[in-house]
């Protein structure tokens, strides 16, 4: 099901509205966005330049041509005929409520509306809106056009059917749209990060700490093993193989200890605000906004490419984001990896299988076909080239893969599946 809105309507176009139109523009959705914002044609190009640099270094299937974008006048015409509606005004909620209701007024009926709010409460943002079963939260990260997460919920009036539309959206344009089941204030995330935020900042206010040592101490450590894992999978990894059970009964005692002052907030006061910026200006040493923008986004494409090759996590969202384009497009995508020694075989059933997986939302395949011919078997450790390419039409899906090894063709495998439509067919 192709769940690509044909135009988005955006509702502010800040540091959040200029990712999510570089977003969806990049993916081929034309973009309407309204921002009484003069300045914002001039931001949205260096944000969209910038995200158009950051889409050629990182992906390697080809994006849909780029969408329209047109800067409107108003909310209505940003959502007048819009197929999907996102929100990202200012973190106030008499503002976002008035933006809401406007929109929801212009949008057709059934159209989602969802809005970037970090924290304020869906159930409350949907109290003035016309048909407000269609309004979710879908929050994302900074930089929207880069990090995969966008956290999706809905309130107390949003129909089911609203979360899992707007979730197909964000899948759509290559986000991993994780639902919560629970409106919470500060949803997951943000949560997580506040008890961090909110430990720095006393860190700062009895000054044990410089704004410096304390970003060292999460981007040369803890940071780096944030993108592959979260808390608790770290955790139980440093349990070691006594596990998860072992580290809580060794680190379970801390817990009494004071190695957090997390159960109250300091006064933000302008001493602590003067130290507070006096000390980031020191660190950002006269770097620019965008300087600092492509040097995050450069850096996140590292790790994001490093990821991919390990088919985990956030690199997992770009590798089935590529095949997807690269399906549409009818085109192959190559991707590195290192031979472990198991087999050229078993490197092509596994990229099948990876294939497979994503194409099983489409019902039930049967396989009624495979040509497999191994020419060179790759030495462990030996960095490999793997061509992919899927075609799906009538009911039979051909995956071609060629596996390379310096260039040269070391394996190949061709695949032909049947979907089964278990209406009429029965398995067996
Ligand atoms: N910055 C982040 O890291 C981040 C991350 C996730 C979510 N969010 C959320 O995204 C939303 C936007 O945050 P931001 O960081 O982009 O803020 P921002 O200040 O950069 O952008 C807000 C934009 O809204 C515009 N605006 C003001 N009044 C408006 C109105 N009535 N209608 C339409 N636009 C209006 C402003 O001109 C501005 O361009 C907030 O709800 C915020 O909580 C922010």
């Amino acid at each position: 099901v192709d769940a690509r809105p044909g135009c988005v309507g955006l509702l502010g176009g800040g540091v959040i509205g200029a990712g999510w139109a570089a977003r969806f523009l990049l993916n081929g959705s034309d973009v309407r966005l309204y921002d009484p914002d003069p300045e914002t044609g001039r931001k949205l190009g260096e944000v969209l330049a910038n995200a158009r640099h950051a889409a050629g270094l990182l992906l390697r299937a080809p994006l849909p041509a780029e969408g329209a974008l047109e800067l409107v006048g108003s909310p209505e015409a940003a959502a007048d005929g819009a197929d999907f509606v996102q929100e990202s005004a200012p973190e106030r909620e008499d503002l976002k409520r008035e933006l809401l209701r406007r929109a929801s007024r212009a949008a057709g009926r059934d159209v989602v509306i969802a809005s970037s709010t970090s924290g304020l409460l869906p159930s409350r943002l949907q109290l003035d809106m016309e048909h407000p079963q269609r309004l979710c939260v879908g929050h994302p990260f900074n930089p929207v056009y880069l990090l995969p997460l966008v956290e999706v919920l809905g309130g107390a009036a949003t129909s089911p059917g609203t979360v899992e539309r707007a979730a197909a959206v964000y899948r759509d344009a290559g986000m991993h749209a994780l639902v919560l089941d629970h409106e919470i204030d500060g949803f997951l995330a943000d949560r997580l990060l506040e008890s961090m935020w909110r430990e720095a900042l006393w860190l700062i206010a009895d000054g044990t700490a410089t704004v410096a040592q304390i970003d060292d101490a999460m981007a040369f450590g803890p940071g780096l093993r944030f993108a592959a894992m979260g808390t608790f999978l770290t955790y139980r990894v440093a349990g070691g193989e006594a596990g998860i059970r072992h580290f809580m009964a060794q680190f379970g005692p801390s817990l009494k200890w004071p190695w957090s002052r997390l159960t109250d907030v300091p006064e933000l006061d302008d001493a602590l605000l003067d130290r507070l910026v006096e000390q980031s200006d020191e660190q950002a040493g006269g770097r620019s906004l965008r300087e600092l923008e492509r040097l995050r986004d450069d850096s996140l494409i590292a790790v994001l490419s490093a990821l991919r090759e390990r088919d985990t996590t956030a690199g997992a969202v770009i590798a089935e984001h590529e095949r997807a384009l690269a399906r549409r497009a009818g085109t192959a995508v190559t991707r590195a990896l290192v031979a472990d020694g198991a087999g050229a075989a078993r490197l092509l059933e596994d990229a099948v299988a990876a294939e497979l997986r994503e194409l099983a939302s489409d019902g039930a395949l049967v396989e009624r076909e495979c040509r497999r011919r191994v020419i060179a078997e790759p030495a462990a450790g030996e960095a490999l080239d793997l061509a992919s390419r899927v075609t799906h039409a009538d009911g039979v899906v051909h995956v071609t893969l060629e596996l390379r090894r310096a260039g040269v063709v070391a394996a190949t495998a061709e695949h032909v599946f049947r979907s089964l439509d278990t209406s009429s067919e029965r398995y067996g």
